[in-house]
């Protein structure tokens, strides 16, 4: 049986096999076969597991956050409701920026910076950068984010395959750290704004080093056949490099690489960090050029349910990178750069949980003469488009209180107008769930509310932060009013 794709890179650790079609298109989301409907994994305080590390069962077997039951969350903020747990993420940008500077303390030193597509607002922006983090953002919309928080510019980084004149003008303006470069015309766009301003703009470049690591077809972005980077094998990259070399108002502070993402097997950082170094040194040798910077992307996987396998930890992302840049760069006889990456998946996604509140359950009979229960929530795919668009699956538990009756195989659905929108594909959920119970389902940090729409004119759910037993608003709950507001009649 092929493995899902979502969540087996190319040479994944050992782990069960899952059901699931490579390459599959969106449709096969409900057409193919569920996963074999087990239980969540009980919140266990780690930080590999599924859940955000300070989630405990109460003694009455409801589910609490960060000492805030989460009852009385529900009560007060509604459902559904994005519960981030601050000190998980707070301690996974941390041992981030802790593991890469040790790892990287006698070679030439390293940056971590938070890939805000992941998820990011204003105070997220400021934890990560407290804890010694770095913002990659990739829109205007993020950079504004990370401005806003107080990040300072040069703390900032900017990607896009496509970035528009006003983004580019204010990451120079506002002195980010790095344009990202994604294809020979940016460069003579990014210089021509850069001498109008009288500065030198700080560029990387992006190589498509040909890896394809990680999940979905639609989230591996070094392959060649895709809209990003420059390819190395064409030469495109070379010819950007020389370009940039040539331009006075251009300053190449480095390469970059980003193979994919959900990527459980750090393999393929080696093959890709080995290509983008020799470019370095290619360069170096014609051009007597050695670029001080390497940033190696992100893309360091998660686990969403039990099934998953366990993901690496910050400790041996660092030390395996760390490892290969060292033998590389021995081998190519250059100094070795200062390295950065950018994970955004792994900071934030098993940080939150998204709480929903259960309405309709349905028993359905299977063709095969199982039978199945459909527990459908007050979300759905306009708060995780994740299960539709790339297969990807959760996990659920009943979150409001014990149950001790039998488990049965479930799916969690949502409330809107497609069959396709689908929680969680397959979960054994106690046989007396009912309407006006809370589920939760963990590990929606991610891609979540980033990737969140209005999907059927649903407003979007709140981001509330919990630490300490309270409860803070990051992004308030989008009303009817503002969805209204938009509509100009
Ligand atoms: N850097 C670059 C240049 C990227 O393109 C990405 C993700 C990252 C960093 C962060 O990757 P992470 O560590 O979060 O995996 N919407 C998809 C993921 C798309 C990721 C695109 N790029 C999902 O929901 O799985």
């Amino acid at each position: 049986m092929a493995q899902r794709r979502h969540h087996a890179g190319p040479r994944q650790r050992p782990g069960p096999a899952r059901r699931g079609r490579p390459g599959a298109d969106v449709s096969a989301a409900h057409a193919a076969a569920p996963p074999p409907a087990a239980p969540a994994p009980e919140p266990d305080g780690t930080s590999t597991g599924v859940w955000p590390t300070s989630v405990r069962r109460g003694d009455d077997g409801a589910l609490v956050v960060a000492g805030v039951d989460v009852r009385d969350i529900a009560a007060e903020h509604g459902t559904p409701a994005y519960v981030l747990d601050e000190a998980d993420l707070r301690g996974r940008a941390r041992a981030y920026a802790r593991a890469f500077a040790a790892a990287f303390a006698d070679l030439a030193g390293a940056d971590v910076y938070y890939a805000g597509k992941a998820f990011l607002s204003v105070a997220v922006a400021r934890w990560v950068h407290d804890e010694g983090l770095r913002v990659d953002t990739a829109t205007g919309g993020e950079l504004a984010v990370a401005l806003r928080a107080g990040v300072p510019g040069g703390h900032i980084g900017l990607h896009g395959n496509n970035k528009s004149v006003d983004e580019i003008v204010t990451a120079l303006e506002q002195g980010v750290g790095r344009i990202v470069v994604d294809s020979l015309a940016e460069v003579d766009v990014v210089a021509r704004l850069a001498a109008e301003r009288g500065v030198r703009a700080p560029v990387m470049v992006r190589v498509t080093t040909g890896v394809h690591a990680g999940g979905h077809e639609f989230i591996a972005t070094a392959h060649e056949d895709q809209k990003f980077g420059l390819s190395l094998t064409s030469g495109a990259a070379r010819k950007a490099v020389d370009e940039i070399l040539a331009r006075p108002d251009l300053d190449l502070v480095g390469l970059h690489s980003h193979i994919g993402s959900q990527i459980m097997d750090l393999a393929g950082f080696e093959v890709a960090a080995r290509a983008v170094l020799g470019l370095r040194a290619q360069v170096a040798a014609d051009t007597g050029y050695l670029m001080p910077e390497v940033d190696l992307g992100g893309g360091y996987g998660i686990a969403y349910t039990g099934a998953d396998a366990t993901p690496p930890t910050p400790e041996e992302v660092a030390a395996a990178l760390a490892g290969v840049v060292r033998r590389a760069c021995a081998e190519l006889g250059t100094a070795v750069p200062r390295v950065s990456v950018e994970p955004g998946r792994s900071i934030v996604g098993p940080s939150a949980l998204t709480l929903y509140t259960v309405g309709t359950v349905k028993d359905v009979q299977l063709d095969d003469g199982g039978r199945r229960t459909y527990v459908s929530v007050d979300g759905g795919m306009s708060d995780n488009i994740r299960p539709a668009l790339y297969e990807a699956d959760y996990t659920a538990a009943l979150a409001g209180r014990a149950s001790a009756a039998e488990a049965v195989p479930s799916r969690v659905v949502g409330k809107h107008c497609e069959s396709g929108d689908i929680v969680v594909r397959g979960v054994a959920l106690p046989a007396d769930v009912a309407a006006g119970d809370l589920l939760a389902v963990p590990a929606t940090g991610a891609y979540g509310r980033s990737m969140a729409s209005n999907y059927n004119l649903v407003p979007r759910p709140p981001v509330l932060a919990v630490r300490d037993g309270a409860v803070r608003v990051l992004v308030r709950r989008e009303t009817l009013e503002d969805l209204l507001a938009l509509d100009q009649g």
